[in-house]
């Protein structure tokens, strides 16, 4: 119901929104819903809802490392090094707001129900020189807090500490959608402790996949160890819309033009498998180990059905729209490996996380699903909820924040 009222309010958005470029009545704790359309960075007016627009750090930074010495995460995955918000012209600013330095990163995100992120982040969030826990409080404390869109102010009836789940899920949500190791091993770049690569093979490699934008590429002794993909954003960060965009300072890589070593995670403990077994780019992943913490392997691939588990039982499934479906027939959806996972399609369309609901349809962005334990997830997390399980011909919305009746997705085969 709340959905409806808040649809009803964007409709009717020129006449409330448009002087202060948000609206105002929200349910507890969530963040307001932005109005406003100008890409940060490119603003032609000056902006003064800064919660609705970023700004100094108007690019935003999803950066990566590759560590081999001492390795760090799967052999076949670069990790997540944080977020940044620079400004416009490749200056910077660190440490915004010493009073929100939090401490127990992974307890606070627990504490919002975010254990499944933090399983993920156990994986591909590391920590080369210290503690995992120590770079997650550092990247937030130097950089989250910089984040104009994420201050305390921004939130109605603000939860302590409540954009931490926020920033997080958004860096990993991010990262997610930006596998360097696919895009650089579909063209022919593998770690290897004897070739080596021309910087402009790596960039051209990483670009194609980034809008046609330059990526930065950091070296370390010769060898690639960093890179950074760069952002603007309309709209908040926690839900604003991330356009590909170029290096903001003009300097795309501190790396030799040839002769780039790109090497092996040797002794990684872990080689991530993601459900593609069977699909098609499999040929880019090695096989997986069953070691602890890597994420169960799964089989979302091909055609299948997407079977709904609530209260115990299986009880229906999702139809062509994304939405659950107790009574009729299931439809058939489509998986196909992208990025750290699968992308899925039904006759509708593909299918993404939209506004919070599970939806399929033209026009709908792909989300890169993954999966654990053999449910769907998404950002790590296998829960979803629905106002109520439907009955007879109701058709339930599928939304990925909580709600009254929790469930999980399963893959069937057909
Ligand atoms: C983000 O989108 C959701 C769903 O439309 C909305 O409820 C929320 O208020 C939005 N938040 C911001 C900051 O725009
Ligand atoms: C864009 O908005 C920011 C933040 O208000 C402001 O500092 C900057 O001057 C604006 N740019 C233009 C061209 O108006
Ligand atoms: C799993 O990892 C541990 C250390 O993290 C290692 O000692 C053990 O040999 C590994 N097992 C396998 C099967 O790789």
């Amino acid at each position: 119901m709340i959905v409806t009222v808040l649809s009803f309010l964007a409709a009717a958005q020129p006449a409330l929104g448009e002087a202060s470029g948000y609206l105002s009545l929200f349910r507890r704790g969530e963040p307001e819903t932005c109005t406003n359309t100008q890409l940060s960075c490119h603003n032609t007016t000056v902006q003064s809802n800064l919660c609705c627009f970023n700004a100094p750090g108007g690019s935003l930074l999803q950066t990566q490392f590759w560590d081999t010495d001492p390795v760090t995460g799967p052999a076949n995955s670069w990790t997540i090094h944080g977020l940044w918000p620079d400004h416009c012209d490749g200056g910077y600013s660190e440490n915004c707001d010493s009073s929100r330095d939090y401490t127990g990163i992974s307890q606070i995100l627990t504490s919002f129900g975010k254990q499944a992120l933090v399983t993920y982040m156990n994986t591909y969030w590391k920590n080369q020189d210290g503690t995992d826990e120590e770079l997650w409080e550092h990247e937030w404390s130097t950089h989250g807090t910089c984040i104009s869109t994420l201050d305390t102010s921004c939130y109605t009836n603000y939860v302590s500490k409540q954009e931490i789940p926020d920033f997080f899920q958004k860096v990993v949500d991010l990262f997610q959608e930006l596998p360097t190791y696919e895009w650089l091993s579909a063209a022919g770049i593998t770690p290897s402790s004897s070739k080596t690569y021309t910087t402009a093979a790596i960039q051209s490699a990483l670009s194609s996949n980034h809008g046609g934008h330059d990526v930065y590429l950091g070296c370390s002794n010769g060898a690639l160890n960093q890179v950074y993909y760069y952002f603007n954003v309309k709209g908040s960060v926690q839900n604003g819309t991330f356009q590909a965009s170029d290096p903001d300072g003009g300097d795309t890589s501190s790396c030799p033009s040839t002769g780039v070593k790109y090497l092996p995670k040797s002794g990684a403990s872990t080689t991530i498998s993601t459900g593609t077994a069977t699909g098609t780019s499999s040929s880019t992943r090695t096989s997986s180990t069953s070691n602890g913490s890597a994420p169960t392997a799964t089989s979302f691939s091909g055609q299948g059905y997407l079977n709904v588990q609530s209260g115990g039982d299986q009880n229906g499934c999702i139809i062509s729209a994304g939405k659950w479906y107790t009574t009729g027939t299931c439809a058939t959806f489509t998986a196909v490996a992208s990025g750290h996972g699968f992308t899925l399609k039904s006759s509708r369309g593909s299918c993404g996380i939209s506004n919070n609901a599970l939806t399929c349809g033209s026009g709908v962005t792909a989300t890169v699903f993954t999966s654990s334990g053999g449910m769907l997830a998404v950002s790590g997390s296998t829960s979803f909820y629905a106002d109520s399980a439907p009955t007879g011909s109701a058709q339930a919305t599928v939304y990925t924040t909580s709600d009254d009746t929790a469930l999980t997705i399963s893959w069937e085969s057909t």
